[in-house]
């Protein structure tokens, strides 16, 4: 049988493009941008299975172009960018890599908080651009402290849980809101079920870390926003359009909450003249949560792996659409 054709549509870390390379012919979009859609649509028309990363988007147009297309598997945790739908309908598998990057975003989640509440990339600013003249100054630069505050997570999915875990060895009350309640983690990391409404009024801080979906789709808007504490932070790692961002930056400027720490946006690369980038009370990173050298290998070598299972006629892990297997077997996937 012939060997099997993979579009990788970035530069990705060389070990997952080694293991692709031993069972297959791999052509790689060898760049750090993004091809452009026409590219990925004419490059998808002759390949058996794609490695993706979040800012490719796989809709019906790439989809019905791609009659070969056995295995989407994008390298990483969020899968809002895949039209999961038209996949099963074609019979594409699709995959995702959940688990590797929960301690990275976890770690960074926190260090967003840090960085909002105790002023430090303002105070770098401040510094840097020459303004700091007097030594030590009683009231200068005050923020909350972290210990005995109260840590409201939205999504107790495995990165909320890492998160609560953390938090709790900082000292934190967390409380969290999800679609069901967990009864057990309850007990295993001593947190609280809130209704969302109770969330927002009671916590100090709060990480959003839910899918995007159409029930979390701006969730955040302005009704939820004048319900936190003036006093209160909002972090958010999971996907940029689970706020409503315009609602967001009234609320910064009008001091409905105290400050934001945000590492997604609706609009990504963000535009220069987003309002948000001239507010001292914000935090802003480039989507960068999952960056460690660890996570990154791993979420790479976890989505060519997944790739290769298909292939090999075996269910990933990870499989999005478990339909997919009626409307096409493994076996009929089969090419290893
Ligand atoms: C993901 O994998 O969905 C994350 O957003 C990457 O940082």
């Amino acid at each position: 049988m012939a060997r099997p054709r993979v579009y990788v549509s970035r530069r990705i870390q060389d070990s997952a493009l080694r293991l692709l390379r031993e069972h297959c012919d791999v052509e790689l979009y060898d760049s750090e941008c993004p091809p452009p859609k026409s590219v990925l649509v004419k490059s998808l028309e002759d390949k058996d299975a794609a490695l993706i990363l979040l800012s490719d988007t796989i809709d019906r147009e790439v989809l019905d172009k791609a009659e070969r297309l056995r295995v989407v598997s994008t390298m990483s945790a969020g899968y809002d960018h895949i039209d999961l739908k038209e996949a099963t309908a074609r019979g594409v598998y699709v995959t995702n890599v959940p688990s590797v990057l929960t301690d990275a975003v976890a770690e960074f989640s926190l260090a967003l908080l840090f960085s909002v509440a105790r002023r430090i990339v303002e105070a770098d600013r401040f510094l840097r651009r020459g303004s700091w003249k007097i030594a030590w100054s009683p009231m200068f630069m005050l923020g909350p402290e972290i210990s005995g505050k109260t840590l409201g997570i939205i999504g107790l999915g495995a990165i909320g849980k890492a998160v609560a875990t953390r938090a709790r060895c900082l000292g934190m009350r967390v409380i969290y809101f999800s679609r069901t309640r967990k009864p057990d983690v309850e007990a295993e990391l001593g947190v609280s079920y809130r209704p969302l409404k109770d969330l927002l009024r009671e916590s100090d801080f709060i990480i959003l870390s839910t899918a995007l979906t159409p029930e979390t789709f701006k969730m955040i808007g302005e009704p939820e926003l004048r319900s936190m504490k003036p006093s209160s932070y909002l972090i958010n790692i999971s996907r940029g359009a689970v706020v409503d961002e315009k609602a967001l930056v009234k609320a910064l400027k009008e001091g409905w909450i105290a400050g934001a720490a945000l590492d997604v946006f609706e609009k990504e690369p963000l535009d220069p003249d987003n309002p948000l980038i001239g507010m001292d009370n914000v935090v802003l990173t480039p989507h960068m949560a999952s960056a460690t050298f660890e996570a990154r290998r791993r979420l790479a070598e976890k989505a060519a792996e997944n790739i290769l299972s298909v292939l090999r006629g075996q269910a990933p892990p990870s499989l999005l659409n478990p339909e997919v297997m009626r409307v096409k077997p493994l076996e009929m996937v089969k090419m290893l």
